[in-house]
């Protein structure tokens, strides 16, 4: 068996996979962010090592303990974590629904020019990046900047802890703003002139390379006497891809987490990023994506559900709003609680709720979110579809595959077939495949694909219902510009 581990932005998610691609166990924890002041999202770092270790404790238990013989790791993008000489964490890592660095992202520009960065790093600087965190950092909290030994992501930190091994990998490097994902290479030009000493960055390895085994301090803990190998794995949006058999441009990807993205393959070597998408690598060598991303998704619904005081399972809470009709009987949802990233990269909209009647249901509200966030995807859709990427069939995973309803919506709204993955456990599988691919259990990724990768039926658009949420969308549309005054 291998495990794969999810390092979500609201709780850890594991699965173990066998030789056949099949889940056989899995464990979830849950946990939160801490929201210290207005736009910041932290989170101490050793909160996602301890999950880490309970999971394993609690998957290891259930199995012939010595068939597992790998792990390794999908984990939120962008967040940056620092450690010492000593290796121990310095501050809580800063998220990537974190939105303190406007400042920073000014200053970059300004330092740096557009056309530097993306001729550098292939892509615009943005609040929720490692870079500006990272510049944030010097600026306010020196003292804690000049103890840094090495940054890394989110899923980087449990790995070193686990095996000792400081990392990265290309899928993560990309996020940082700081790596050139056209050489593979930190952008030593863009540090120099932004003066980041180069030596805190992590050595980047492949994401299904070997980052080292279990350090006996680990093993003791989780009282274990054979040897696990820990691949270094990759960005929760790359696994997600891998997971659902995304490595050509034939299919396209929609995951809904707490942020929603939009993902196609791009690998085209005369590509050029305007920075309107993400362009990042992908977990797979050699493979590059485009990327967009709704901020606050899955979040949407987790604001509502606490506003409404619920704490019902998701289909409970979505149970019956298919009796609220195509278009929420006239109210419509703007999901930007945080900012919002494609296409507007603005950290300062907020979102809003319109058409608000007497007669407004809560299962209005419930519908026109749903409906929102998806229009807000679509806007990322719409995107590729300029760029001339040819979307025939989209693979929908996370929250957004849970919900018949909200898979017809998708299809609906989108305008085009939607699948859903049988063995659906979101990024956590694409990290189990990376563990597989790790412990050399196939030749090749286009091996493993066939092998493991298996869809349900389509859920096709209705022609009717597209051309109704066609007229919404266009609407959906002038909100931005409406309200950003607002703010
Ligand atoms: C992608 C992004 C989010 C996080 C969520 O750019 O910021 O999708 O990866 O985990």
């Amino acid at each position: 068996y291998v495990i794969g581990i999810d390092i979500g932005t609201s709780g850890l998610k594991s699965i173990v996979v066998n030789k056949s691609g099949e889940v056989v166990d899995s464990h979830s924890i849950s946990y939160k962010t801490e929201h210290p002041k207005s736009g910041y999202s932290e989170m101490d770092p050793d909160v996602w090592y301890e999950a880490t270790l309970d999971s394993l404790r609690h998957l290891l238990n259930k199995f012939d303990r010595q068939s597992i013989s790998g792990i390794s790791f999908s984990g939120q993008m962008h967040g940056l974590v620092v450690i010492d000489e000593d290796g121990n964490s310095i501050r809580p890592a800063i998220l990537w629904n974190d939105t303190r660095t406007s400042q920073e992202v000014e200053d970059i520009k300004q330092a740096v020019g557009l056309e530097t960065l993306l001729k550098h790093t292939q892509n615009t600087v943005l609040e929720g990046f490692t870079l500006p965190k990272l510049i944030w950092l010097k600026n306010h909290e020196p003292e804690n900047y000049n103890k840094i030994h090495k940054f890394m992501l989110p899923k980087d930190y449990v790995v070193y802890k686990l095996t000792g091994n400081v990392h990265t990998e290309p899928s993560d490097a990309a996020g940082t703003i700081m790596y050139n994902i056209k050489s593979e290479a930190w952008s030593l030009e863009l540090l120099n002139q932004l003066n980041i000493d180069s030596n805190i960055c992590p050595e980047v390895i492949g994401s299904h390379e070997s980052s080292g085994v279990l350090t006996d301090r680990i093993r003791e803990k989780l009282n274990i006497d054979w040897e696990i190998n820990v691949y270094q794995g990759g960005a929760d949006n790359a696994c997600g891809a891998l997971g659902s058999g995304i490595t050509d441009e034939t299919k396209q990807l929609v995951s809904i987490g707490t942020s929603g993205v939009a993902l196609s393959i791009e690998n085209s070597p005369n590509y050029e990023n305007d920075g309107n998408m993400h362009y990042f690598s992908h977990c797979v060598p050699n493979q590059k994506y485009v990327m967009g991303v709704t901020l606050s998704a899955g979040y949407s619904l987790e604001w509502l559900k606490q506003l409404i005081n619920t704490s019902e399972d998701f289909n409970v809470f979505l149970k019956d709003i298919s009796q609220s009709k195509i278009g929420s009987n006239g109210l419509m949802y703007t999901p930007y609680l945080l900012g919002e990233r494609t296409p507007y990269n603005d950290a300062s909209i907020r979102g809003s709720f319109i058409g608000l009647d007497a007669n407004t249901t809560q299962l209005d509200m419930k519908r026109s979110v749903l409906e929102g966030i998806t229009y807000s995807i679509n806007e990322s859709i719409e995107i590729m579809r300029n760029k001339d990427i040819d979307i025939k069939e989209i693979v929908s995973i996370g929250g957004g595959a849970k919900n018949e309803e909200w898979l017809q919506i998708q299809a609906d709204i989108f305008n085009v077939p939607i699948t859903t993955r049988t063995e659906e456990q979101g990024p956590a599988y694409g990290a189990a495949m990376l563990a597989a691919m790790g412990e050399q259990w196939f030749d090749s990724f286009d091996d493993m694909n066939e092998s493991w990768i298996k869809y349900r039926g389509k859920v096709s658009p209705v022609s009717s219902h597209s051309e109704s949420y066609h007229k919404l969308f266009n609407i959906y549309k002038l909100i931005y510009t409406a309200t950003q005054p607002i703010t």
